[in-house]
Protein backbone atom coordinates (compact mmCIF):
# COMPACT_ATOMS: atom_id res chain seq x y z
CA UNK A 1 0.00 0.00 0.00
CA UNK A 2 1.21 3.26 -0.85
CA UNK A 3 2.48 5.84 1.47
CA UNK A 4 -0.37 8.45 0.94
CA UNK A 5 -3.29 6.04 1.77
CA UNK A 6 -1.29 4.94 5.05
CA UNK A 7 -1.15 8.28 6.22
CA UNK A 8 -5.17 9.25 5.74
CA UNK A 9 -5.80 5.50 7.60
CA UNK A 10 -3.29 6.83 10.05
CA UNK A 11 -5.65 10.22 10.58
CA UNK A 12 -8.67 8.08 10.99
CA UNK A 13 -6.88 6.20 13.37
CA UNK A 14 -5.45 8.57 15.37
CA UNK A 15 -8.95 10.84 15.43
CA UNK A 16 -10.40 7.64 16.44
CA UNK A 17 -7.99 7.24 19.43
CA UNK A 18 -7.49 10.57 20.74
CA UNK A 19 -11.77 10.21 20.76
CA UNK A 20 -11.33 7.14 22.82
CA UNK A 21 -9.05 8.25 25.32
CA UNK A 22 -10.85 11.45 25.97
CA UNK A 23 -14.06 9.77 26.37
CA UNK A 24 -12.18 7.07 28.56
CA UNK A 25 -10.74 9.46 30.99
CA UNK A 26 -14.38 11.25 30.86
CA UNK A 27 -15.59 8.71 32.73
CA UNK A 28 -12.48 7.69 35.05
CA UNK A 29 -11.00 9.69 37.29
CA UNK A 30 -7.28 8.05 36.66
CA UNK A 31 -5.62 11.62 37.64
CA UNK A 32 -6.37 13.14 34.33
CA UNK A 33 -9.53 16.01 34.59
CA UNK A 34 -12.30 15.21 32.41
CA UNK A 35 -12.38 17.84 29.37
CA UNK A 36 -14.37 21.14 29.40
CA UNK A 37 -16.92 20.24 26.52
CA UNK A 38 -16.01 21.04 22.78
CA UNK A 39 -12.58 19.68 23.59
CA UNK A 40 -14.12 16.64 21.93
CA UNK A 41 -14.15 18.59 18.80
CA UNK A 42 -10.36 18.12 17.39
CA UNK A 43 -9.68 19.37 14.11
CA UNK A 44 -7.70 17.20 11.64
CA UNK A 45 -5.03 19.64 12.01
CA UNK A 46 -4.84 19.59 15.75
CA UNK A 47 -4.66 15.68 15.47
CA UNK A 48 -1.74 15.88 12.41
CA UNK A 49 0.16 17.76 15.03
CA UNK A 50 -0.04 14.76 17.32
CA UNK A 51 1.29 12.28 14.60
CA UNK A 52 4.89 11.51 14.29
CA UNK A 53 4.46 11.18 10.35
CA UNK A 54 3.12 12.93 7.87
CA UNK A 55 4.07 12.65 4.31
CA UNK A 56 5.53 16.51 4.17
CA UNK A 57 7.77 15.50 6.37
CA UNK A 58 10.19 12.79 5.18
CA UNK A 59 12.87 14.08 7.17
CA UNK A 60 13.80 14.22 10.73
CA UNK A 61 11.40 12.47 12.99
CA UNK A 62 9.06 15.41 15.05
CA UNK A 63 8.07 14.22 18.56
CA UNK A 64 4.46 15.32 19.60
CA UNK A 65 4.84 19.17 20.60
CA UNK A 66 3.96 18.40 23.80
CA UNK A 67 7.05 16.49 24.15
CA UNK A 68 9.62 19.06 22.54
CA UNK A 69 11.34 19.91 25.03
CA UNK A 70 12.07 17.55 27.74
CA UNK A 71 14.52 15.21 27.12
CA UNK A 72 14.26 13.18 30.34
CA UNK A 73 16.20 10.12 31.21
CA UNK A 74 14.84 6.83 30.16
CA UNK A 75 13.71 4.75 33.31
CA UNK A 76 12.13 1.65 33.75
CA UNK A 77 8.78 0.85 35.71
CA UNK A 78 7.94 -2.44 36.69
CA UNK A 79 8.26 -4.11 33.09
CA UNK A 80 7.94 -1.06 31.76
CA UNK A 81 10.34 1.53 29.84
CA UNK A 82 9.22 4.99 30.86
CA UNK A 83 10.01 8.61 29.95
CA UNK A 84 8.60 11.51 32.42
CA UNK A 85 6.48 8.85 33.62
CA UNK A 86 5.17 7.96 29.85
CA UNK A 87 5.78 4.12 28.19
CA UNK A 88 8.81 4.25 26.13
CA UNK A 89 8.33 1.08 23.58
CA UNK A 90 11.41 0.92 21.30
CA UNK A 91 11.44 0.06 17.63
CA UNK A 92 15.62 0.59 17.18
CA UNK A 93 18.57 -0.73 15.43
CA UNK A 94 22.53 -1.58 15.59
CA UNK A 95 25.15 0.15 13.86
CA UNK A 96 28.63 -0.77 15.87
CA UNK A 97 31.02 1.09 13.98
CA UNK A 98 29.59 4.84 14.56
CA UNK A 99 32.61 5.86 17.06
CA UNK A 100 35.03 4.62 14.19
CA UNK A 101 33.62 5.79 11.48
CA UNK A 102 33.21 9.49 13.02
CA UNK A 103 36.95 9.45 13.82
CA UNK A 104 37.81 10.77 10.30
CA UNK A 105 36.41 13.15 8.85
CA UNK A 106 35.99 11.36 5.33
CA UNK A 107 33.47 9.19 7.13
CA UNK A 108 32.00 11.17 9.65
CA UNK A 109 29.03 11.91 7.63
CA UNK A 110 28.14 8.65 7.89
CA UNK A 111 27.40 8.70 11.44
CA UNK A 112 24.94 11.62 10.50
CA UNK A 113 23.28 10.14 7.41
CA UNK A 114 22.38 6.54 9.41
CA UNK A 115 20.62 8.86 12.22
CA UNK A 116 18.96 10.71 9.92
CA UNK A 117 17.37 7.62 8.02
CA UNK A 118 16.78 6.02 11.39
CA UNK A 119 14.33 8.77 12.13
CA UNK A 120 12.71 8.72 8.84
CA UNK A 121 11.27 5.47 9.76
CA UNK A 122 10.93 6.19 13.35
CA UNK A 123 13.51 4.45 14.69
CA UNK A 124 14.14 5.45 18.51
CA UNK A 125 17.14 4.16 19.66
CA UNK A 126 20.53 2.91 18.43
CA UNK A 127 23.02 0.35 19.78
CA UNK A 128 26.60 0.98 19.30
CA UNK A 129 30.19 0.57 20.52
CA UNK A 130 31.93 2.59 23.31
CA UNK A 131 34.74 0.57 22.97
CA UNK A 132 37.54 -0.45 20.69
CA UNK A 133 40.45 -1.64 22.53
CA UNK A 134 44.10 -1.54 21.51
CA UNK A 135 42.67 -1.90 17.84
CA UNK A 136 43.02 0.42 14.82
CA UNK A 137 41.69 3.55 15.87
CA UNK A 138 41.61 2.32 19.56
CA UNK A 139 39.50 4.34 21.91
CA UNK A 140 41.55 2.89 24.67
CA UNK A 141 45.00 2.51 23.15
CA UNK A 142 46.43 0.09 26.49
CA UNK A 143 44.79 0.08 29.85
CA UNK A 144 44.06 3.70 30.75
CA UNK A 145 45.59 4.94 27.70
CA UNK A 146 42.90 6.61 25.73
CA UNK A 147 43.24 8.60 21.74
CA UNK A 148 41.58 11.77 22.23
CA UNK A 149 40.43 12.04 18.82
CA UNK A 150 38.68 9.08 19.17
CA UNK A 151 37.06 9.94 22.69
CA UNK A 152 36.05 13.07 20.35
CA UNK A 153 34.73 10.97 17.93
CA UNK A 154 32.16 8.99 20.45
CA UNK A 155 31.32 12.45 21.57
CA UNK A 156 30.43 13.40 18.39
CA UNK A 157 28.20 10.76 17.92
CA UNK A 158 26.70 11.12 21.01
CA UNK A 159 25.73 14.63 20.17
CA UNK A 160 24.65 14.20 16.99
CA UNK A 161 22.17 11.48 17.77
CA UNK A 162 20.54 13.90 20.18
CA UNK A 163 19.91 16.22 17.36
CA UNK A 164 18.22 12.90 15.71
CA UNK A 165 15.88 12.61 19.09
CA UNK A 166 17.99 9.23 19.12
CA UNK A 167 18.82 7.54 22.46
CA UNK A 168 21.80 5.25 22.57
CA UNK A 169 22.49 2.06 24.36
CA UNK A 170 26.39 2.14 24.65
CA UNK A 171 28.00 -1.04 24.98
CA UNK A 172 31.44 -1.21 27.53
CA UNK A 173 33.69 -4.27 25.76
CA UNK A 174 32.90 -7.46 23.84
CA UNK A 175 33.33 -10.83 24.25
CA UNK A 176 34.61 -11.58 20.94
CA UNK A 177 37.80 -10.28 19.10
CA UNK A 178 36.46 -7.45 17.00
CA UNK A 179 37.47 -4.18 18.26
CA UNK A 180 39.24 -5.87 20.99
CA UNK A 181 37.34 -7.42 23.83
CA UNK A 182 38.22 -9.78 26.41
CA UNK A 183 40.95 -11.28 24.05
CA UNK A 184 42.76 -8.09 24.14
CA UNK A 185 42.07 -7.21 28.12
CA UNK A 186 43.99 -10.92 28.54
CA UNK A 187 47.06 -9.53 25.98
CA UNK A 188 47.29 -6.64 28.24
CA UNK A 189 47.70 -8.71 31.23
CA UNK A 190 50.39 -10.79 29.87
CA UNK A 191 52.25 -8.03 28.65
CA UNK A 192 51.97 -7.11 32.24
CA UNK A 193 53.22 -10.33 33.48
CA UNK A 194 50.08 -12.04 34.76
CA UNK A 195 49.99 -15.71 34.54
CA UNK A 196 46.66 -15.52 32.19
CA UNK A 197 45.46 -18.95 30.45
CA UNK A 198 42.35 -18.06 28.92
CA UNK A 199 40.28 -15.68 28.15
CA UNK A 200 37.46 -15.97 30.52
CA UNK A 201 40.30 -14.67 32.90
CA UNK A 202 38.95 -11.29 31.70
CA UNK A 203 35.61 -12.10 34.05
CA UNK A 204 38.12 -13.67 37.21
CA UNK A 205 41.56 -12.00 37.02
CA UNK A 206 41.31 -9.18 39.70
CA UNK A 207 43.92 -6.87 37.46
CA UNK A 208 41.67 -7.69 34.39
CA UNK A 209 38.47 -6.69 36.64
CA UNK A 210 40.18 -3.23 37.42
CA UNK A 211 40.88 -2.98 33.67
CA UNK A 212 37.15 -2.60 33.07
CA UNK A 213 36.09 -0.77 35.58
CA UNK A 214 38.93 1.53 35.43
CA UNK A 215 37.57 1.84 31.24
CA UNK A 216 33.70 1.90 32.51
CA UNK A 217 34.65 5.15 35.21
CA UNK A 218 36.57 6.89 32.14
CA UNK A 219 33.61 6.54 29.75
CA UNK A 220 30.76 7.71 32.30
CA UNK A 221 32.90 10.58 33.80
CA UNK A 222 33.29 11.87 30.10
CA UNK A 223 32.54 15.11 29.92
CA UNK A 224 31.48 15.78 26.18
CA UNK A 225 33.44 17.84 24.06
CA UNK A 226 30.72 19.32 22.13
CA UNK A 227 27.68 19.85 24.46
CA UNK A 228 29.90 20.04 28.12
CA UNK A 229 27.47 17.30 29.56
CA UNK A 230 28.77 14.48 31.08
CA UNK A 231 27.93 11.02 29.82
CA UNK A 232 26.51 9.96 33.25
CA UNK A 233 24.31 13.06 32.96
CA UNK A 234 23.30 12.43 29.60
CA UNK A 235 19.80 11.67 28.52
CA UNK A 236 20.84 10.37 25.34
CA UNK A 237 22.06 7.61 26.59
CA UNK A 238 19.54 5.15 27.40
CA UNK A 239 21.87 2.42 28.72
CA UNK A 240 24.93 0.81 29.73
CA UNK A 241 25.41 -2.38 28.38
CA UNK A 242 28.03 -4.59 29.94
CA UNK A 243 29.55 -6.79 27.19
CA UNK A 244 28.38 -7.41 23.92
CA UNK A 245 27.52 -11.28 23.86
CA UNK A 246 29.41 -12.35 27.34
CA UNK A 247 30.20 -16.15 27.31
CA UNK A 248 32.07 -17.84 29.80
CA UNK A 249 32.36 -21.26 28.27
CA UNK A 250 35.39 -22.02 30.71
CA UNK A 251 32.84 -22.51 33.65
CA UNK A 252 29.30 -23.92 32.01
CA UNK A 253 28.10 -24.11 35.93
CA UNK A 254 27.68 -19.91 35.30
CA UNK A 255 29.24 -18.57 38.45
CA UNK A 256 32.43 -17.04 36.89
CA UNK A 257 30.21 -15.10 34.79
CA UNK A 258 27.83 -13.98 37.45
CA UNK A 259 30.12 -12.97 39.84
CA UNK A 260 31.46 -10.52 37.07
CA UNK A 261 28.05 -9.03 36.30
CA UNK A 262 27.26 -8.66 40.01
CA UNK A 263 30.47 -6.53 40.54
CA UNK A 264 29.98 -4.64 37.29
CA UNK A 265 26.39 -3.66 37.38
CA UNK A 266 26.92 -2.59 41.00
CA UNK A 267 30.25 -0.82 40.10
CA UNK A 268 28.23 1.58 37.03
CA UNK A 269 25.39 2.39 39.74
CA UNK A 270 27.69 3.63 42.15
CA UNK A 271 28.62 5.98 39.71
CA UNK A 272 25.94 6.21 37.73
CA UNK A 273 22.54 5.72 39.11
CA UNK A 274 20.70 7.48 37.12
CA UNK A 275 21.22 5.25 33.57
CA UNK A 276 20.14 2.00 33.10
CA UNK A 277 21.92 -1.17 33.01
CA UNK A 278 22.04 -4.23 30.91
CA UNK A 279 24.11 -6.70 30.35
CA UNK A 280 24.16 -7.74 26.86
CA UNK A 281 23.33 -11.18 26.73
CA UNK A 282 21.94 -13.19 23.96
CA UNK A 283 19.42 -14.57 26.49
CA UNK A 284 20.65 -18.56 26.46
CA UNK A 285 19.04 -20.44 29.65
CA UNK A 286 21.57 -22.53 31.90
CA UNK A 287 21.39 -24.24 34.58
CA UNK A 288 19.32 -21.92 37.37
CA UNK A 289 16.28 -22.82 35.24
CA UNK A 290 16.60 -26.87 33.71
CA UNK A 291 12.43 -26.35 32.84
CA UNK A 292 13.15 -23.75 30.74
CA UNK A 293 16.64 -25.53 28.56
CA UNK A 294 13.95 -26.54 25.89
CA UNK A 295 13.26 -22.94 24.10
CA UNK A 296 17.10 -22.80 23.70
CA UNK A 297 18.25 -23.26 19.80
CA UNK A 298 20.36 -25.77 20.78
CA UNK A 299 21.90 -28.06 23.16
CA UNK A 300 25.86 -26.65 23.65
CA UNK A 301 23.99 -23.25 24.59
CA UNK A 302 23.43 -24.08 28.13
CA UNK A 303 27.24 -25.03 27.76
CA UNK A 304 28.34 -21.86 27.42
CA UNK A 305 28.38 -20.26 31.22
CA UNK A 306 25.36 -17.77 30.49
CA UNK A 307 22.05 -18.14 32.70
CA UNK A 308 19.16 -15.47 31.14
CA UNK A 309 17.30 -15.79 34.47
CA UNK A 310 19.96 -16.17 37.27
CA UNK A 311 22.21 -13.61 35.52
CA UNK A 312 19.19 -11.10 35.49
CA UNK A 313 18.40 -11.36 38.86
CA UNK A 314 21.33 -9.40 39.77
CA UNK A 315 21.16 -5.87 41.58
CA UNK A 316 21.85 -3.48 39.40
CA UNK A 317 20.63 -4.75 36.49
CA UNK A 318 17.65 -2.90 35.44
CA UNK A 319 16.62 -4.89 31.84
CA UNK A 320 17.15 -8.00 30.15
CA UNK A 321 18.19 -8.61 26.80
CA UNK A 322 18.06 -11.12 24.60
CA UNK A 323 19.37 -12.04 20.56
CA UNK A 324 17.88 -14.05 18.32
CA UNK A 325 19.92 -15.54 15.56
CA UNK A 326 18.11 -18.71 13.79
CA UNK A 327 20.55 -18.87 10.55
CA UNK A 328 23.90 -18.84 13.12
CA UNK A 329 22.01 -20.87 16.17
CA UNK A 330 19.94 -23.87 14.32
CA UNK A 331 21.11 -24.08 10.63
CA UNK A 332 21.77 -21.28 8.42
CA UNK A 333 19.51 -22.96 5.89
CA UNK A 334 16.66 -20.67 5.60
CA UNK A 335 13.33 -22.47 6.87
CA UNK A 336 10.40 -22.30 8.78
CA UNK A 337 12.14 -23.74 11.71
CA UNK A 338 12.87 -19.87 11.84
CA UNK A 339 10.02 -18.03 12.81
CA UNK A 340 8.46 -20.87 14.76
CA UNK A 341 11.76 -20.48 17.00
CA UNK A 342 11.55 -17.00 16.97
CA UNK A 343 8.78 -16.84 18.47
CA UNK A 344 8.71 -19.01 21.25
CA UNK A 345 12.31 -17.88 22.16
CA UNK A 346 10.33 -14.05 22.29
CA UNK A 347 7.40 -15.60 24.19
CA UNK A 348 9.68 -17.20 26.85
CA UNK A 349 11.71 -14.34 27.43
CA UNK A 350 8.96 -11.91 27.62
CA UNK A 351 6.84 -14.40 30.16
CA UNK A 352 10.01 -14.95 31.68
CA UNK A 353 10.84 -10.79 32.32
CA UNK A 354 7.44 -10.86 33.96
CA UNK A 355 6.91 -13.60 36.42
CA UNK A 356 10.79 -13.97 37.29
CA UNK A 357 12.28 -10.39 36.93
CA UNK A 358 9.85 -7.66 36.87
CA UNK A 359 11.68 -5.83 33.71
CA UNK A 360 11.74 -5.56 30.60
CA UNK A 361 13.30 -7.06 28.10
CA UNK A 362 14.73 -5.57 24.89
CA UNK A 363 15.85 -7.97 21.55
CA UNK A 364 18.79 -6.24 21.22
CA UNK A 365 20.02 -8.12 17.85
CA UNK A 366 17.87 -9.91 15.58
CA UNK A 367 18.38 -10.62 11.88
CA UNK A 368 19.10 -12.90 8.69
CA UNK A 369 21.70 -12.96 6.54
CA UNK A 370 21.62 -12.41 2.60
CA UNK A 371 24.37 -15.01 2.67
CA UNK A 372 22.11 -17.72 3.98
CA UNK A 373 21.21 -20.61 1.55
CA UNK A 374 17.56 -19.92 0.81
CA UNK A 375 17.41 -16.44 1.86
CA UNK A 376 15.21 -13.84 -0.06
CA UNK A 377 13.98 -10.33 0.99
CA UNK A 378 10.16 -11.86 1.82
CA UNK A 379 11.79 -14.09 4.30
CA UNK A 380 13.11 -11.55 5.82
CA UNK A 381 10.05 -9.52 5.98
CA UNK A 382 8.71 -12.56 7.52
CA UNK A 383 10.85 -12.13 9.83
CA UNK A 384 10.51 -8.81 10.95
CA UNK A 385 7.09 -8.93 10.95
CA UNK A 386 7.24 -12.31 13.37
CA UNK A 387 9.67 -10.03 15.62
CA UNK A 388 6.95 -7.17 15.42
CA UNK A 389 4.03 -9.01 15.76
CA UNK A 390 5.14 -10.77 19.25
CA UNK A 391 6.71 -7.32 20.38
CA UNK A 392 3.01 -5.73 19.45
CA UNK A 393 1.35 -8.87 21.06
CA UNK A 394 3.23 -7.67 24.27
CA UNK A 395 2.93 -4.56 24.34
CA UNK A 396 -0.90 -4.55 23.98
CA UNK A 397 -1.35 -6.22 27.32
CA UNK A 398 1.16 -4.02 28.81
CA UNK A 399 3.78 -7.07 29.15
CA UNK A 400 7.46 -6.90 29.54
CA UNK A 401 8.04 -6.45 25.65
CA UNK A 402 10.08 -3.46 25.69
CA UNK A 403 11.57 -3.63 21.93
CA UNK A 404 13.84 -4.63 19.48
CA UNK A 405 17.01 -3.36 17.73
CA UNK A 406 17.16 -4.98 14.36
CA UNK A 407 21.15 -5.98 13.65
CA UNK A 408 21.77 -3.87 11.52
CA UNK A 409 21.34 -0.48 9.60
CA UNK A 410 23.84 1.05 7.39
CA UNK A 411 23.77 4.16 5.32
CA UNK A 412 24.51 4.06 1.12
CA UNK A 413 27.94 3.23 0.31
CA UNK A 414 28.97 1.26 3.66
CA UNK A 415 28.27 -2.27 1.77
CA UNK A 416 31.87 -3.31 2.42
CA UNK A 417 31.16 -3.16 5.74
CA UNK A 418 28.53 -5.82 5.50
CA UNK A 419 28.33 -8.86 6.88
CA UNK A 420 25.50 -10.15 5.29
CA UNK A 421 22.85 -8.77 8.05
CA UNK A 422 23.35 -4.94 7.22
CA UNK A 423 20.19 -3.23 5.75
CA UNK A 424 20.23 -0.13 3.41
CA UNK A 425 16.94 1.12 3.84
CA UNK A 426 16.89 2.92 0.27
CA UNK A 427 17.51 -0.44 -1.13
CA UNK A 428 14.80 -1.95 0.63
CA UNK A 429 11.73 -1.06 0.16
CA UNK A 430 9.31 -3.51 1.48
CA UNK A 431 11.32 -4.10 4.90
CA UNK A 432 11.69 -0.15 5.58
CA UNK A 433 7.74 -0.22 5.56
CA UNK A 434 7.06 -2.39 7.93
CA UNK A 435 9.91 -0.81 9.99
CA UNK A 436 7.75 2.44 9.48
CA UNK A 437 4.33 0.66 10.44
CA UNK A 438 5.64 -0.81 13.17
CA UNK A 439 6.90 2.75 14.44
CA UNK A 440 3.92 4.23 13.83
CA UNK A 441 1.91 1.72 15.87
CA UNK A 442 4.28 1.96 18.76
CA UNK A 443 4.37 5.40 18.48
CA UNK A 444 0.29 5.23 19.22
CA UNK A 445 1.30 3.79 22.67
CA UNK A 446 3.72 5.84 23.67
CA UNK A 447 2.17 8.97 22.69
CA UNK A 448 -1.29 8.13 23.98
CA UNK A 449 0.16 8.36 26.78
CA UNK A 450 1.54 11.76 26.47
CA UNK A 451 -2.32 12.99 27.28
CA UNK A 452 -1.74 11.31 30.73
CA UNK A 453 -3.72 7.88 30.30
CA UNK A 454 -2.92 4.70 32.34
CA UNK A 455 -2.90 1.58 31.35
CA UNK A 456 -5.75 -0.52 32.08
CA UNK A 457 -8.29 2.19 31.54
CA UNK A 458 -10.70 0.92 28.79
CA UNK A 459 -9.32 2.52 25.97
CA UNK A 460 -6.79 0.98 25.81
CA UNK A 461 -9.30 -2.25 24.63
CA UNK A 462 -10.91 0.03 22.07
CA UNK A 463 -7.85 0.71 20.30
CA UNK A 464 -6.32 -3.02 20.14
CA UNK A 465 -9.25 -3.60 17.56
CA UNK A 466 -7.84 -0.35 15.07
CA UNK A 467 -4.14 -1.51 15.84
CA UNK A 468 -4.51 -4.45 15.14
CA UNK A 469 -5.79 -4.59 11.51
CA UNK A 470 -3.39 -6.11 9.20
CA UNK A 471 -4.57 -4.88 6.06
CA UNK A 472 -3.09 -1.69 6.04
C1 LIG B 1 49.72 -20.28 35.93
O1 LIG B 1 48.38 -20.60 36.22
C2 LIG B 1 48.06 -21.96 35.98
C3 LIG B 1 46.56 -22.13 36.13
O2 LIG B 1 46.04 -21.30 37.11
C4 LIG B 1 48.87 -22.83 36.91
O3 LIG B 1 48.58 -24.20 36.68
C5 LIG B 1 50.35 -22.57 36.68
O4 LIG B 1 51.12 -23.27 37.60
C6 LIG B 1 50.67 -21.10 36.80
N1 LIG B 1 52.03 -20.84 36.36
C7 LIG B 1 52.85 -20.06 37.04
C8 LIG B 1 54.21 -19.87 36.44
O5 LIG B 1 52.54 -19.54 38.09
C1 LIG C 1 31.58 24.38 27.16
O1 LIG C 1 32.32 24.96 28.20
C2 LIG C 1 33.34 25.82 27.75
C3 LIG C 1 34.17 26.25 28.93
O2 LIG C 1 33.38 26.55 30.04
C4 LIG C 1 32.70 27.00 27.00
O3 LIG C 1 33.69 27.85 26.51
C5 LIG C 1 31.88 26.46 25.85
O4 LIG C 1 31.20 27.51 25.21
C6 LIG C 1 30.88 25.43 26.33
N1 LIG C 1 30.25 24.81 25.17
C7 LIG C 1 28.96 24.51 25.12
C8 LIG C 1 28.48 23.84 23.88
O5 LIG C 1 28.20 24.76 26.03
C1 LIG D 1 11.49 -17.11 -0.14
O1 LIG D 1 12.08 -18.08 0.70
C2 LIG D 1 11.17 -18.87 1.43
C3 LIG D 1 11.99 -19.72 2.42
O2 LIG D 1 13.11 -20.29 1.77
C4 LIG D 1 10.33 -19.68 0.48
O3 LIG D 1 9.39 -20.46 1.20
C5 LIG D 1 9.60 -18.73 -0.45
O4 LIG D 1 8.89 -19.45 -1.41
C6 LIG D 1 10.56 -17.78 -1.14
N1 LIG D 1 9.79 -16.75 -1.81
C7 LIG D 1 10.11 -16.29 -3.02
C8 LIG D 1 9.25 -15.20 -3.54
O5 LIG D 1 11.08 -16.71 -3.64
C1 LIG E 1 -0.57 -12.45 18.62
O1 LIG E 1 -1.73 -12.72 19.34
C2 LIG E 1 -2.80 -13.17 18.53
C3 LIG E 1 -4.05 -13.24 19.40
O2 LIG E 1 -3.77 -13.87 20.61
C4 LIG E 1 -2.42 -14.52 17.92
O3 LIG E 1 -3.45 -14.99 17.10
C5 LIG E 1 -1.16 -14.34 17.10
O4 LIG E 1 -0.70 -15.59 16.61
C6 LIG E 1 -0.06 -13.69 17.91
N1 LIG E 1 1.01 -13.37 16.99
C7 LIG E 1 2.26 -13.59 17.28
C8 LIG E 1 3.24 -13.26 16.20
O5 LIG E 1 2.61 -14.03 18.33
Amino acid sequence: MDTHKRVNWFHNLFSLAILFMFLGNAKSSNGFNAPESGQFELTVEEVDSHLPYSSANQGIYQMNDMEEDAWEMVQKKGTQFVVDDQPFYVNGFNTYWLMVFAADQSTRGKVTEVFQQASSVGLTVCRTWAFNDGQWRALQKSPGVYDEDVFKALDFVVSDARKYKMRLILSLSNNWEAYGGKAQYVKWGKAAGLNLTSDDDFFSHPTLRSYYKAHVKTVLNRVNTLTNITYKDDPTIFAWELMNEPRCTSDPSGDKLQSWIQEMAVHIKSMDAKHLVEIGLEGFYGPSAPDRAKFNPNTYATQVGTDFIRNHQTLGVDFASVHIYADSWISQTISDAHIEFTKSWMEAHIEDAEKYLDMPVIFAEFGVSTKDPGYNSSFRDTMFSTVYKTLLNSTKKGGSGGGSLLWQLFPDGTDYMDDGYAIVLSKSPSTSNLISLHSTRLAIFNSMCSWKCKWGCRKKNALETFLYHDDL
